[in-house]
């Protein structure tokens, strides 16, 4: 995830940009970027880091001085997929005489890269989005029609993008395409400023109207105004534009209540980004990693803490059921000190969010230094971790601001998820049939990720009810366990309520003498996997009064409550739409005893003591 920033105008153009930035930061901040054109010249900032540093450097140059005053720029907030947070990869990335931003990934930009140097383009980076400007000037240069050019280019484009380009050959002009990533563009309040961004905070107070681009759509703009047309078909388009929301804050948090809340409502969105490049309808890619990872490889061992333990735990299922690799799965803080026996078969995977979780990022050195290959599962590139391990993988959730990780958990199980098929492949233990289904299956996780308006009502009304008692059980079986414990983390963490989570096979040899009418059980009862056997586990519970709330797709005559998920053909994906009512149930449970939901009390976003 990236943001892009866009403006033409008669205001300070630096000033304009950076403040757009700034407002996007959440969006990745390894590297930061802008570009202005002004009399024919064009000039570019980079610094790896923060906007400030940008800032810091763009505060030593000729841009500065008023006399220089640009009227025609674009910016990019980085958050890297291809490519080490360097300057060299930071965009803007410039061929001879233009210049680009693009927030998504390009998935065919290899076979590009290569048809470019065939003829004798020259590239500087390892990012994916140097390709299209040299793949616009090599279209310019042939018919020498920017319009056309910028139009042939993103034909050849596969993936999500969103992309603003300028050039000298057309020089009052930003040429702008929306595919898969977010973009919108707001007629500024004075005359014949035209303002772009990845999403409305950077726009607010300099622009009342907006367009929300759909996908597909593209255009022109200059000081006179903005052609929009149909990327498919060139046909010209004349998009509505809204009145844009008046608070930063709620732009930030795209009109939700909270950062949790918005990030649970984004999930949807970016399992597509933590898949892209990575899934065809035949395999899984990892570029990132080595070929022969598995080879010589026996074990697995998983280590993390909190909701990454969670999906280290999910991952522990899948890794033995697709992958045929025995696999464990340690609390980070636990397996530091129990003096545990390594042996160089095993295959050490780190999962964090943030990288710098200091029990997480030991156990990895641990491993590092008894000789072990290390894999880190990270939504931080440069973290300390990413710079430790051998291989990482991201899994490009994009910043989470809630304390309570939502996203951060369905990405990592995506891409854990997406690891088991992988390794399967290499140790050739998955026919290409199953594996064809498999990916079908992880292709229908963004429709199973979508909140559905009445899920989210009937847990606004289950909330009510769901404040006193003495505790709450979720319980669930195998990869249903760890959702269980996820779903309990979840409410204890952000509502205070104490919560457990159990295996359900589990509860009889004791946590069950604590049955009544004021024992909560949240149960999980996916159609596709156990269902008999949960379902007599959920049966003694309310044999012995403990109020049931079941989650499942099938009816269950014994729950005192009840959300019906979606019905689907497989477990993965019930594991996914109950996910949803879960982090929904906690996060109105704690809205509705008051409490600070993206900041709850005593806890902090990133844990780095120990
Ligand atoms: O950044 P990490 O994934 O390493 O963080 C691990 C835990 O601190 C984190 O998952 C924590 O449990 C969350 N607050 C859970 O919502």
């Amino acid at each position: 995830m990236c943001g892009i920033v866009g403006y033409i105008g008669k205001q300070n153009t630096k000033e304009i940009l950076i403040n757009g930035l700034k407002e996007l930061e959440y969006r990745g901040y390894d590297s930061a970027g802008i570009a202005v054109l002004q009399d024919n010249k064009l000039d570019t900032f980079k610094a790896t880091g923060k906007i400030k540093n940008l800032e810091e450097k763009l505060s030593n140059s000729t841009l500065n001085t008023q006399q220089l005053m640009p009227n025609i720029g674009i910016g990019h907030t980085r958050w890297a997929t291809h490519g080490k947070p360097t300057e060299l990869n930071a965009h803007p990335h410039l061929g001879e005489y233009s210049c680009v931003v693009h927030n998504g990934i390009i998935e065919n930009y290899k076979d590009l890269k290569e048809e470019l140097e065939n003829v004798g383009y020259k590239f500087v980076s390892q990012t994916d989005t140097e390709i299209i400007v040299h793949l616009f000037e090599f279209y310019f240069d042939k018919n020498n029609n920017a319009k056309k050019a910028f139009i042939q280019t993103i034909k050849r484009l596969e993936g999500a993008y969103s992309i603003l380009l300028i050039t000298k050959k057309e020089p009052n002009k930003i040429f702008f395409i929306k595919h898969g990533s977010p973009l919108a563009i707001a007629k500024g309040n004075n005359d014949g400023e035209v303002l772009f961004a990845s999403s409305d905070a950077p726009l607010i107070g300099l622009a009342n109207d907006v367009v929300y681009l759909d996908d597909d759509i593209c255009g022109i703009a200059d000081e006179n105004g903005i052609d929009f047309f149909n990327a498919i078909d060139s046909k010209p388009l004349t998009p509505t534009f809204e009145t844009l929301p008046n608070s930063k804050q709620s732009a930030q948090k795209n009109g939700h209540r909270f950062f949790m809340e918005k990030e649970i409502y984004e999930q949807s969105d970016v399992v597509v980004e933590s898949m892209l490049g990575r899934v065809n309808d035949e395999n899984i890619l990892f570029d990132e990693i080595d070929k022969g990872i598995t080879d010589n490889i026996n074990e697995i061992k998983i280590c993390a803490c909190g909701t990454s333990y969670h999906a280290g735990l999910t991952a522990s299922y899948l890794f033995e059921r697709l992958s045929k690799i025995r696999c464990s799965i340690e609390i980070a803080s636990e397996f530091r000190y129990k003096e545990p026996l390594l042996t160089k078969d095993t295959l050490f995977v780190a999962i964090s969010q943030s990288g710098e979780t200091a029990d997480t990022l030991e156990a990895l050195k641990m491993a590092k230094n008894a000789g072990l290959k290390t894999l880190v599962v990270c939504n931080v590139d440069n973290s300390s971790m990413t710079r430790i391990a051998d291989f990482t993988i991201l899994t490009r959730a994009g910043i989470e601001k809630g304390v309570a990780s939502t996203k951060a958990f369905s990405t990592q199980t995506v891409v854990l998820w997406m690891m088991a098929l992988y390794f399967a492949k290499q140790k050739n233990v998955i026919s290409n049939d199953v594996l064809k289904k498999e990916i079908l299956t992880l292709k229908k996780v963004p429709d199973s990720l979508k909140v559905e308006n009445k899920i989210h009502e009937k847990c606004v009304r289950l909330s009510k009810r769901y404040l006193h008692g003495h505790g709450f059980f979720f319980i669930g079986r195998d990869v249903f366990f760890p959702l269980a414990l996820e779903g309990a983390l979840k409410l204890k963490e952000i509502s205070y309520l104490h919560a457990e989570g159990y295996p359900a096979g589990e509860m009889k040899h004791g946590p069950i003498a604590l049955a009544d009418p004021e024992l909560f059980t949240i149960a999980l009862m996916p159609q596709h996997l156990h269902y008999e056997k949960i379902k007599s586990n959920v049966e003694e519970l309310s044999a012995r009064d403990s109020t049931i709330c079941a989650i499942s797709p099938l009816d269950f005559e014994l729950a005192d409550d009840f959300i019906k998920t979606k019905k689907t053909d497989h477990y993965m994906l019930e594991f996914f739409e109950m996910l949803i009512a879960l982090q929904l149930l906690s996060m109105e449970i704690s809205i509705r005893l008051g409490n600070d939901v993206d900041m709850p009390r005593n806890l902090a976003k990133s844990v780095t003591v120990e």
